[in-house]
């Protein structure tokens, strides 16, 4: 027991949320030790020697928009999957080297979150891009699992619950009993396509052009998705697509409830399919033990009071959205005979 704890305090191991929007890494003993934006700055070297890392990070998503030329702000993961492999491992190994105090020597086990959507080439490339990251060992596990665990659901027990993943890249629907998803459903639509949303609305609407930051700043601060609370307002500035100067409008929140109604609608639509394909023990467990939702878009203001209002049953939040899969697959690198239960092959 005593040695067990010390081993804990001491190992390498590692768990990483590997996000569109966040990537967050948990250290065996320690905790979350590294949350950041999945942005990398990248240079472009001249006569073709390959690119250079100028930032990962929060750092970088500063520079999102705003860079010159020979500069590149690179979101490596598309739709929740690696879509720019060299520039994640990049990625992953200064996350890794962080979490362990920029030492170069560790070489940790790793668990890491991928969406239940992912392809077997999308696999290995996420198995071996945290390998030469410096992994010794690689575990995958599906997102909604640790999202589960992480929000404090008996994932063992024979009974159906209901996970509910708003991400920056996807949304993942899935039921869980005894270990195991039961049956899933992942859309690539999260709040990156709601900030998409907004940017094509002020377009059409206001004949402006805003950046994925100001649009995503709209969106936290007024966006909601159904109208319960009182009309909110909001500046925002932008470039006029006519004259192509700098102006400023002023938006509300009913015009950004507006905006999002599709990719709303497309979360509510999964919900709405996954339920209808959970077998009917499990449908009668959620409807005592509701629906739990994590991820950071679920925090619009009033998607879960349109989902309670959509679906009938009772709609959790979990106690910090953005944690819920570091913190579940946290636990798992304390539990083995749990992780190699639900690791993918
Ligand atoms: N208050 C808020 N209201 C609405 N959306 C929010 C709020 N706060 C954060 N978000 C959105 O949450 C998203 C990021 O959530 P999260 O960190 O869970 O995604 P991720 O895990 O990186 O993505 P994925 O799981 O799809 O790979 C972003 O699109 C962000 O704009
Ligand atoms: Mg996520």
């Amino acid at each position: 027991m005593f040695l067990d704890s010390l081993f804990g305090v001491f190992s390498n191991d590692l768990a990483i949320d590997l996000g569109t929007a966040n990537t967050l890494v948990y250290a065996r003993g320690k905790g979350i030790v590294c949350s950041e934006p999945s942005v990398v700055a990248v240079v472009a070297q001249p006569s073709g020697r390959g690119d250079r890392i100028q930032a990962v990070g929060h750092e970088a998503k500063e520079m999102l928009g705003r860079t010159p030329d020979s500069i590149r702000a690179v979101r490596p993961i598309k739709d929740g999957v690696i879509a720019d492999f060299e520039v994640t491992e990049a990625m992953l190994r200064y996350f890794i080297r962080k979490a362990h105090n920029r030492s170069k020597l560790v070489r940790p086990r790793v668990v890491i979150c991928v969406p239940p959507c992912i392809t077997s080439v999308e696999k290995r490339a996420v198995r071996e891009s945290t390998l030469s990251a410096g992994a010794r060992e690689v575990f995958l596990v599906e997102e909604p699992m640790a999202a589960a665990i992480g929000a404090g659901l008996d994932v063992t027990a024979a009974t159906g619950n209901m996970i509910v993943d708003v991400g920056g890249g996807t949304t993942d629907v899935a039921v869980i009993s005894l270990s195991g998803i039961v049956t899933s459903r992942s859309i690539r639509i999260g709040g990156d396509h709601m900030d998409e949303a907004v940017i094509n609305y002020v377009k059409r609407k206001y004949n402006m052009l805003i950046g994925e930051r100001t649009a995503e700043l709209i969106k936290m601060t007024i966006g909601t998705a159904s109208p319960h609370t009182k009309t909110n307002t909001m500046e925002i500035k932008g470039r006029d697509l006519v004259s192509g100067i700098p102006k400023v409008v002023v938006t509300t929140s009913d015009e950004v409830r507006e905006a999002l109604i599709e990719p709303i609608h497309s979360i509510i639509e999964t919900v709405h399919l996954t339920l209808e394909r959970t077998p009917p023990e499990l449908a009668a467990d959620i409807v005592d033990r509701g629906i739990m939702l994590v991820g950071g878009g679920s925090l619009l203001r009033n998607l879960d009071h349109l989902l309670r209002q959509e679906t009938k049953l009772p709609i959790l939040r979990s106690e910090d959205p953005f944690t819920a899969v570091a913190h579940g697959a946290g636990k798992l690198l304390e539990n083995t005979p749990l992780l190699r239960q639900v690791a993918m092959a």
